[in-house]
């Protein structure tokens, strides 16, 4: 079995699509996958009780517990090397990795940007897309590598930006498609037999 995990740092809404994915999908039978366990930096992110709920084992791992970054990112390894995972699946997890993370995980680490990545990577995505008044806005799933919100692009969904938009309003349809966009590409990942002969 395939074991994925998925870092999260808040409300875990498309952590939560992934999990109703898995279910809905059976992607236990159809990849022969599983997501093993959840696992944040924040005792307080919301997402962990979905899990839970759903029988997902999860962990806490509060980045304000270590003096570096480094040191946080060796105890996150720890726990996510628990689950030998095949893919490690950043779903809001709003923490810069180190390269040595990165890098123990090449290949089979993924992540979601609200943005038409390359533009807008960082903060404030949709504020910054509707003061350049682009006309449309989106996701992006990536590849991560050593360079933040870059890395060979899995997938995207476009957007319109409303002449009325807010960055709430914006980031309100942006994340109804990332809802759509992660499970399918995470699906297509695991569809694609080629990466597990890498
Ligand atoms: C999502 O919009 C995700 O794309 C974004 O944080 C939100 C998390 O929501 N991620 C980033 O900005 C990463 N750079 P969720 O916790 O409800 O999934």
């Amino acid at each position: 079995m395939k074991n994925i995990v998925i870092l999260i740092s808040g409300g875990g809404s498309n952590m939560e699509a992934i999990v109703r994915a898995a279910e809905r999908d059976r992607w236990a039978e159809r990849h022969g996958a599983r997501i093993a366990a959840v696992v944040s930096n924040k005792a307080e992110a919301g997402g962990l009780a979905i899990a839970k709920a759903h029988g997902i084992d999860t962990a806490v791992v509060p980045h304000k517990d270590f003096a570096t970054r480094e040191a946080f990112d060796e105890a996150l390894a720890k726990v996510v090397d628990s689950y030998a995972p095949a893919l490690v699946v950043l779903a809001g997890f709003m923490r810069i990795l180190t390269p040595g993370f990165v890098n123990r995980y090449a290949g089979r680490l993924v992540n979601i940007h609200p943005s038409l990545l390359p533009a807008f990577p960082g903060l404030h995505t949709h504020q910054r897309a509707i003061e350049a008044g682009c006309k449309v806005a989106g996701v992006t799933v990536h590849q991560v590598t050593t360079e933040l919100d870059h890395g060979p692009i899995l997938a995207q969904a476009v957007v319109p930006v409303l002449p009325d938009d807010t960055a709430a309003t914006l980031a309100g349809r942006v994340l109804a498609q990332e809802h759509l966009l992660y499970p399918r590409a995470i699906a297509g990942w695991l569809s694609d037999t080629s990466r597990h002969n890498e």
